[in-house]
């Protein structure tokens, strides 16, 4: 039993009033290569040819070759990754689109996006992950593509829903925006699929700030790829006269401007040294902290039996159920935040139920009567999904990179306000 009397939230003394480590960490190299763009007059690959493959190329191929793609198309976000993936493998108006139930809102607003129909599935109680028995409930004949998303610090059941999905002829697009690193029967995910996208926004493993990536190991749909991300244009294989276009006007396939910068991309490739050391340390507290807190009755997430290596975006925990009679998991995450001086939230809210998923708020996506019914979020039934975010909250993954005696820091604050659930 804590010797603290009163919870932090209500006046009392904090458990850890000591900094965390700070997110994100950059390099000398980071520095380093941003220098390099800023004096190479090229911040973008639309940008002349300067002499020197540019750092989007560079990070094309560093990425590729460290996730064990044939090919990586950068991207300026994971949201026109995922637009990207959807298009890339000819989805559009009107078709079906599965989303797991439970994630950030762009997993289903990027469907949303391509006038395409999400369909909400629920997710494995475990994992938060889709869940291959309620796939196979939902896939219709209008079904065009499956996305999976390796949630929190959890790698999908993979070799369960590509059964189902090679069984109905649907593509499967992994969301690994939370898994860099992560790695199932001994490969990187992302390599399952048909194609893997990545964001790397601020809070992710490997970030730019913003940026995104698609992954595939399939040539046509590479080119694509290309095409979606440079409106219509694509780069040859062979270098340009200096100070000349790299880009050129293929036109296979009409795109977007889904372009990475040159900063970002510059950004990435330094970072990307960093992402295994990290990731192991991350691994390291994060098993020792499973421990301490099943000594509480709280139940760390889970991840699909063959992961063979995690990578911990964010640390989800169930709440012990008695406890969530008298409290609920926000109450509970902002007492344990004021305790340990971290941000702690709930796990996200079931997209039936999301604050930010309303297709209604835009017009765009008032089509017909039909497509307004198709989309609305409601019509959605998600037992597991409502389950796992009525007990669940999420620790950033920034406190995972402390000494792992930390963890015990953690643990003491979990156990003060479980101690204290019933004043809270
Ligand atoms: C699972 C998942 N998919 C997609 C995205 C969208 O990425 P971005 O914010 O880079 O567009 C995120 C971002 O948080 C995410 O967590």
């Amino acid at each position: 039993m804590s010797h603290y009397s009163d919870l932090a939230i209500h006046g009392g003394r904090p458990v850890r009033s000591g900094k965390w480590p700070g997110w994100p960490i950059s390099s000398a190299r980071t520095v380093d290569n941003l220098q390099s763009v800023l004096d190479s007059g090229r911040w973008s690959i639309s940008g002349p040819y300067r002499g020197t493959p540019s750092f989007e190329q560079q990070f094309a191929r560093g990425y590729a070759s460290y996730t064990g793609a044939r090919h990586c198309v950068p991207a300026s976000s994971g949201t026109s990754s995922l637009t990207m993936a959807l298009e890339g493998c000819e989805v559009g108006a009107r078709d079906e689109v599965i989303v797991p139930a439970v994630s950030w809102v762009a997993s289903a607003s990027a469907v949303l996006g391509i006038n395409a129909v999400p369909v909400l599935t629920d997710v494995d109680p475990r994992t938060g992950c889709l869940d291959p028995a309620a796939l196979e409930d939902a896939i219709t004949p209008r079904c065009r593509a499956i996305t999976v998303v390796h949630l929190g610090s959890a790698v999908a059941d993979l070799h369960g829903l590509l059964r189902v999905a090679q069984r109905h002829g649907v593509p499967l697009i992994e969301d690994c925006a939370q898994a860099h690193g992560a790695h199932y029967d001994g490969q990187h995910v992302g390599t399952f699929g048909r194609a893997g996208t990545f964001s790397m926004q601020h809070s992710k493993l490997l970030t730019s700030g913003e940026g995104g990536a698609v992954i595939t190991d399939d040539d046509e749909l590479a080119r694509r790829l290309e095409h979606l991300r440079a409106d219509g244009r694509t780069l040859s294989g062979e270098p340009p006269p200096i100070d000349q276009m790299e880009l050129s006007e293929t036109a296979e396939v009409m795109g977007s401007n889904y372009c990475l910068s040159e900063f970002h991309a510059a950004v990435l490739l330094a970072q990307l040294e960093k992402l295994d050391a990290e990731n192991a340390a991350r691994r390291r507290s994060a098993q020792y902290l499973d421990d301490l807190l099943r000594q509480l009755g709280c139940e760390p997430q889970a991840t699909a039996d063959a992961t063979t290596s995690r990578a911990y975006y964010c640390y989800v925990v169930a709440l012990p159920d008695e406890v969530l009679l008298h409290t609920s998991v926000q109450r509970f995450a902002q007492a344990l935040s004021v305790e340990l001086s971290l941000s702690c939230k709930p796990m996200y809210a079931s997209l039936n139920d999301s604050r930010l998923y309303r297709p209604e708020t835009r017009r765009r996506f008032a089509l017909d009567a039909e497509f307004i019914e198709a989309v609305r979020p409601q019509r959605f039934e998600l037992p597991a999904a409502t389950e796992f975010a009525r007990r669940s909250i999420a620790l950033p993954h920034r406190f995972l990179l402390a000494e792992t005696s930390d963890m015990l820091d953690v643990q003491r604050a979990m156990e003060k306000v479980l101690a204290h659930a019933r004043r809270l």
